[in-house]
């Protein structure tokens, strides 16, 4: 079983980046295979829809030579994608809005002329949310958008663990969270198991 983790947040030491570490270390407690790649550190240039990559059914075919190529080999090759993101203005980070648009293109080869096939279908899509509001004010429009995402392109909605962040003055993390964190990469894994 391979995990790919697309993180979202900008930053290294931030919230979500705290919540994602239990959940690593209960995928190495279970040998599972991981890849943690931080989206702001990568070239991802935006979507500009000209459907060079529609050309092409057997691969991501995307006319710029950035680092969404690499993304997608990794997604390819793994079985849970994990969007890991703080939330802001309701949804996703930009780095990750612009893969996800890349991804919606370059993976689903439906904007051709004719219908073609998802080469991502059937793998599993979680997301680890962060947010400032609660969770079923903050995270409730983003899990939406992704599980109509999923729905398009033929991928298992596989749930989401999402923490409030109480502002720069509290601490974010503690036991409750971090429990949180592991159990839910418990759940991913036996999902993916069965
Ligand atoms: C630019 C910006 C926009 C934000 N927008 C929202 C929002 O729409 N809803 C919300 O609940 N929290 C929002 N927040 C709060 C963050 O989601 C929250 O603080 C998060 O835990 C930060 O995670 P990080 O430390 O990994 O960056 C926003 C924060 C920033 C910096």
């Amino acid at each position: 079983m391979k995990v790919s983790i697309l993180m979202g947040s900008p930053r290294k030491k931030g919230n979500t980046a705290a919540l994602l570490e239990p959940f690593i270390k209960e995928l190495e407690q279970h040998y599972v295979e991981h890849n943690l790649i931080w989206l702001y550190d990568k070239q991802l240039e935006p979507c500009i829809a000209c459907r060079v990559c529609q050309k092409d059914w057997t691969t991501f075919a995307c006319h710029y030579n950035d680092d969404a190529q690499e993304i997608f080999d990794n997604i390819i090759a793994c079985d849970i994608i994990v969007l890991a993101t703080p939330i802001y203005s309701w949804y996703c980070t930009p780095p990750m809005k612009a893969l996800l648009d890349r991804l919606v293109y370059g993976m689903n080869k439906y904007y051709g002329d004719k219908m073609g096939p998802a080469l991502w279908a059937g793998k599993q899509l979680a997301i680890v949310a962060t947010c400032g509001y609660r969770p079923e004010k903050g995270a409730d429009l983003f899990e939406e958008g992704i599980k109509r995402y999923c729905k398009h392109s033929q991928l298992q909605y596989a749930g989401m663990l999402v923490e409030r962040d109480l502002g720069y003055q509290s601490v974010f993390m503690d036991a409750e969270k971090a429990q949180h964190s592991c159990l839910f990469a418990q759940k991913l894994i036996k999902q993916t198991c069965i």
